[in-house]
């Protein structure tokens, strides 16, 4: 049973489920897979959903893309200026705006537009619109990247800053935005007079039974309020400074929807402001695992902060669970590499390099989808095992199915009826074909199980970046391959069944 624990432990690690004693790293070091493809693929398979870029924090994928033509986009402020100056932000959701800005007091203007054509964007994956340990690196290490005498030295607070340096790089490059994620998607969107942008209303909606503003509080947006000092803080100040654009709440300030309701960072708000924030939570909350519609990501060009190449960055990973996987001790060479990278993958597409076409994103939620549940349902059947109530034998017989499931649509037991568990998998070049000709026969169902979903792409254009998330996908499918049909014949041998499964030439010689 301990070995079963064992090897479930490998393959739940692999999907993000971890145990306290083994760290990814640790394990695929010992495993001699390539360190960095479970969280390349970790990271692709979440991106535009909120709940694994909300258990992960800090983002590491920068995917280049474009948001669609006559899209709905919200803009909130307590003044009326029109167009607002740029940069600023765009919510998709109209319940963002509305929290961000009514928790504030006074005032209220909400401005929507249309988009009226495809508009390129970056999409910068994590908790990138938050401020919290970490989730703004990406931004960060860009930024310094983007010139020779970059400075890491950029506050956490300083969104303005932040935009402006993000927008100056994205004007000679024709981006118009970036998309972060805080709870639900926002842009920070360059030039608010881009004809990509058409505008639709521009309303006053401050909520009936709104008091007067305290005259003390500042405005929001807050460009020209924010102090010199800011000027010179660092990485992961405090969360002590009054808030500059997050939702506030009773709570110290974060940019992410507070509690509400009256606490010293928060003006009096009309009633019927107070369930703002949880309104806001409750738009996020569509995309927890479906991705944000209205844009598409071009993965052959995404960057990753995983590439093997950034060596700078091992350090600081190992033996750390993804959430703590930090970027702020980045290298200058590492940190241009990747604005080097994001810059010649814009270059490539525009002169119309386009890769496979191969969609990455839906390929690697797939295989999420596929193992995922299982190994989670295996995984609760071995942590009850030693409860003295539980009937092991069933148990055994369960985690066994559990474990045959995946793997059987690569096995031919049917043609090879004495075959045992190891040649069915490994060493079986499937088969023998009656007539005509089937593609693949000549592979074991280990080779077929890794590399059926992206083996063929080895005979297109693939672009580098492509071929990253190529070994990652199958690096992980090697993996869960390997170790589920490892479970498979344990089950067997450990607890021989009371009565065989017809398929039982699984269970010998292993
Ligand atoms: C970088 O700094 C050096 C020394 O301070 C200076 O000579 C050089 O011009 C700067 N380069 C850029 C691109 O700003
Ligand atoms: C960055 O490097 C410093 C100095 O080696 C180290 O103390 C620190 O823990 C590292 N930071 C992170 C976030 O790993
Ligand atoms: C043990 O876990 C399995 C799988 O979740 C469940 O079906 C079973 O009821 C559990 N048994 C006990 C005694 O908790
Ligand atoms: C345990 O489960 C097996 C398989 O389902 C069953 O045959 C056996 O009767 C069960 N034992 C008890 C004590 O319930
Ligand atoms: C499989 O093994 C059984 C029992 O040893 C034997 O009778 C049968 O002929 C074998 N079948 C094949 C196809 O080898
Ligand atoms: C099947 O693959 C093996 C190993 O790659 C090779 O030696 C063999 O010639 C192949 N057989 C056929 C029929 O292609």
């Amino acid at each position: 049973m301990l070995a079963l624990l064992h090897a479930l432990g490998h393959v739940a690690l692999v999907l993000g489920y971890q145990t306290p004693s083994e760290s990814p790293q640790t394990i695929l070091q010992t495993s001699g897979l390539d360190v960095t493809a479970p969280f390349i693929f970790n990271s692709l398979s979440g991106l535009l959903t909120q709940w694994p870029n909300t258990v992960h924090g800090t983002g590491h994928s920068i995917a280049p893309g474009i948001l669609h033509p006559f899209t709905l986009l919200y803009h909130a402020r307590q003044d009326s200026q029109l167009p607002p100056p740029s940069p600023e932000w765009l919510a998709w959701d109209p319940e963002m705006s509305y929290a961000i800005m009514v928790s504030r007091g006074g005032q209220s203007h909400l401005t929507t537009y249309r988009t009226t054509r495809p508009a390129k964007i970056i999409y910068l994956d994590g908790m990138s619109a938050a401020w919290g340990s970490g989730w703004l690196d990406s931004q960060h290490m860009f930024i310094y990247g983007m010139s020779k005498n970059g400075s890491k030295d950029i506050s956490m607070w300083d969104d303005y800053g932040r935009a402006d340096k993000l927008c100056e790089w994205a004007k000679s490059r024709d981006v118009e935005g970036f998309v972060r994620m805080n709870a639900g998607f926002e842009i920070i969107w360059c030039d608010f007079e881009s004809p990509s942008l058409q505008l639709v209303s521009h309303l006053n909606i401050t909520p009936p039974g709104t008091p007067e503003r305290p005259s003390s509080w500042p405005r929001f947006p807050g460009r020209n309020l924010i102090p010199m000092e800011l000027e010179t803080e660092t990485l992961d100040d405090p969360p002590d400074r009054p808030p500059r654009r997050g939702p506030g709440g009773g709570d110290p300030p974060r940019r992410g929807p507070g509690r509400g309701g009256g606490g010293p960072w928060q003006p009096p708000i009309s009633d019927l402001a107070l369930t703002g924030n949880l309104e806001w939570v409750r738009a996020a909350s569509h995309r927890a695992f479906a991705p944000q519609p209205h844009l598409t990501l071009f993965y052959s060009d995404m960057v990753t902060f995983y590439h093997p190449s950034l060596t700078s960055l091992v350090r600081d990973r190992f033996g750390q669970p993804m959430r703590s996987h930090r970027l702020v001790n980045i290298s200058s060479d590492d940190a241009q590499k990747v604005v080097s990278e994001v810059d010649s993958v814009l270059v490539r597409r525009a002169a119309g390099e386009l890769g496979t076409n191969f969609d990455w994103s839906t390929a690697a939620r797939s295989i999420v989808e596929y193992w995922g549940d299982r190994i989670s349902h295996m995984h609760t059947y071995l942590l009850n095992a030693s409860d003295p109530s539980v009937n092991t034998t069933a148990s055994l017989l369960a985690i066994r199915t559990l474990a045959y499931t995946p793997i059987n649509p690569f096995m031919q037991p049917g043609i090879t009826p004495n075959a045992s568990g190891w040649d069915l998998f490994f060493s079986l070049p499937t088969a023998f074909l009656p007539n005509g000709f089937v593609p693949n026969t000549n592979v074991t169902a280990l080779e077929r199980c890794t590399s059926q979903a992206t083996g063929f792409l080895s005979q297109m254009q693939m672009t580098p970046q492509e071929r990253l998330l190529r070994t990652s996908v199958e690096s992980v499918l090697a993996r869960l391959c390997n170790d589920v049909r490892q479970i498979s014949v344990s089950s067997m041998l450990t607890y021989p069944p009371p009565v065989p499964p017809v398929w039982c030439h699984l269970c010998t010689e292993f």
